[in-house]
């Protein structure tokens, strides 16, 4: 197996380490150049991250919420030259695995690789990684409680909530708060697959158990052996399966497809639905013995909708993710955007409010977030906007229209003229921005273009 370190800092940082590296067989790369770290993360995920808390060229804490935040993130710890308790706090809330005083111990470095192997690192497994659950209404903070008090107990837990209300991120955090934190977190999407695959998926299957089974192939129960297993999406699977699932759960053991023994597993169990599945129940879509099994502890996130003032504190607090994370320092939200943040009803939940905010702050780059930003629509009359910004530009460089329209205010002049240099005027100050130029002049958007348009068929281009 590939056992890679990064190292992003300068390479006395590590010289003391280079020839126990070698001898353990750990691959290492040293770098403190952003584009080559970038490259080096787009290629290869290395199974553990040390970065330097200080760097000349590299922002630490933006790197490191950059890696931490990543789909299976690897390990990450930060060292530094300063034992400093709130330094460390700084990193440690930012999500990073440890905080190490300078110079490095390789037995540190050791113990991790260790680790790693012995617990079978794979693509599902989850490194310990801090969570942040945002939200102070009262139902979160029952549910959050709920999952803090059973994650230690081996009991099943259902999570239920409609799409987007952080259903995953709770299976998680009963995870990480479990006394099984250490041992793989698999989580498996019981819609995403056919049925058949999702059977030799979850249970495995021996070499020749069916065409194509070339060789044997451990399920993900198997897998998730000494941890936890997410059964996501659970009223998607069929009767068949459910009836193979509740014998795992009363057995504590699997048999792979085409298996003669089964094999024994120690898993704890966390299921999510978006249904409700006591009416799935009723339907006869699910069974019920099953369902009495999984809902051992129910808990059900409620809508974005339901959470009052919540929307905005986790407005807030992805407005301060992306804006870190793309380097761009979006003040805030205007009192508007607020508003209708506030009475938007959020289908998609908090999936949904993080996506918005994520396009908002790369559109509205250092301006207050509107409205427009956070709505889908007016996408395109923004990008319109600057495309006619870049025109205008171009235009105004042909100084010519411009002298046509010379005022002389001691005379009196037709309105009509008036109103043309006033359009001028404004496009001239706002960079031909339409819609700043149409707040100045105290008129609409439309009426604005419908004047350009005008003024167009007279041979005016503006
Ligand atoms: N309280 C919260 N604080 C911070 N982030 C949150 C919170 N709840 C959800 N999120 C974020 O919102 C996104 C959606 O959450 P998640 O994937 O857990 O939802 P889900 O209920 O599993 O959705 P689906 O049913 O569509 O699978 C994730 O990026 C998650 O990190
Ligand atoms: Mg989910």
């Amino acid at each position: 197996m590939d056992r890679f370190l990064l190292v992003i800092s300068e390479v006395h940082d590590i010289a003391h380490l280079i020839e126990g590296l070698k001898e353990n067989n750990i691959q290492f790369h040293v770098s403190c150049e952003l584009n080559e770290i970038n490259t080096i993360l787009k290629k290869r995920r290395p199974n553990l991250v040390l970065i330097k808390d200080k760097l000349e060229k590299i922002d630490s804490e933006q790197i490191v919420s950059k890696i931490v935040n990543r789909d299976e993130s690897p390990y990450v710890v930060v060292f530094s030259e300063k034992a400093d308790a709130s330094l460390a706090k700084k990193f440690l809330d930012l999500g990073v695995f440890d905080f190490w005083i300078a110079p490095i111990i390789l037995d540190k470095i050791l113990v991790f690789f260790k680790e790693e192997r012995k617990d079978n690192f794979s693509k599902e497994h989850s490194p310990p990684n801090y969570i942040k659950i945002v939200g102070e209404h009262k139902k979160i903070r029952l549910a959050l409680a709920l999952a803090k008090k059973v994650a230690p107990s081996n009991a099943t837990v259902l999570i239920s909530g409609e799409s987007g209300t952080g259903k995953e991120l709770i299976a998680k955090y009963i995870h990480l708060n479990s006394n099984r934190a250490k041992g793989p977190y698999v989580a498996v999407n019981c819609a995403a697959l056919p049925e058949n695959l999702l059977e030799s998926e979850l249970f495995g299957y021996e070499k020749g158990a069916f065409t194509g089974a070339y060789k044997s192939k451990p399920g993900k129960f198997e897998l998730a052996s000494g941890g936890t297993i997410l059964l996501d999406e659970i009223s998607e699977m069929n009767l068949t399966l459910q009836a193979k699932l509740l014998r795992v759960i009363q057995e504590k053991e699997v048999d792979r497809l085409g298996g003669v023994q089964p094999i024994k597993v120690d898993v704890r169990i966390i299921a999510t639905t978006n249904r409700n599945l006591k009416e799935y129940v009723e339907q006869g879509n699910f069974r019920q013995d099953l369902y009495f099994r999984l809902n051992v502890i129910p808990i059900h996130l409620p809508p974005l909708r339901e959470r009052g003032d919540d929307v905005i504190l986790l407005a807030n607090y992805f407005l301060e993710k992306f804006s870190h994370e793309y380097n761009i320092q979006t003040p805030g939200f205007s009192e508007e955007a607020i508003e209708w943040m506030k009475t938007y009803d959020w289908p998609g939940n908090i999936r949904e409010l993080e996506n918005l905010i994520e396009r908002a702050v790369l559109i509205a780059q250092d301006s207050y977030i509107e409205p427009r930003h956070l709505l889908m629509d007016s996408l395109e009359d923004d990008l319109l906007e600057d495309v006619r910004d870049k025109d205008f530009e171009e235009n105004s460089q042909k100084q010519e229209h411009r002298e046509i329209f010379k005022l002389d205010f001691d005379r009196i002049v037709p309105l009509e003229e008036l109103e043309k240099h006033m359009i001028i005027k404004s496009l001239e100050k706002t960079r031909g921005n339409r819609t700043r130029a149409a707040e100045l002049l105290g008129i609409s958007v439309r009426t604005l273009r419908n004047k350009l348009n005008k003024l167009k068929e007279q041979g005016i281009t503006l």
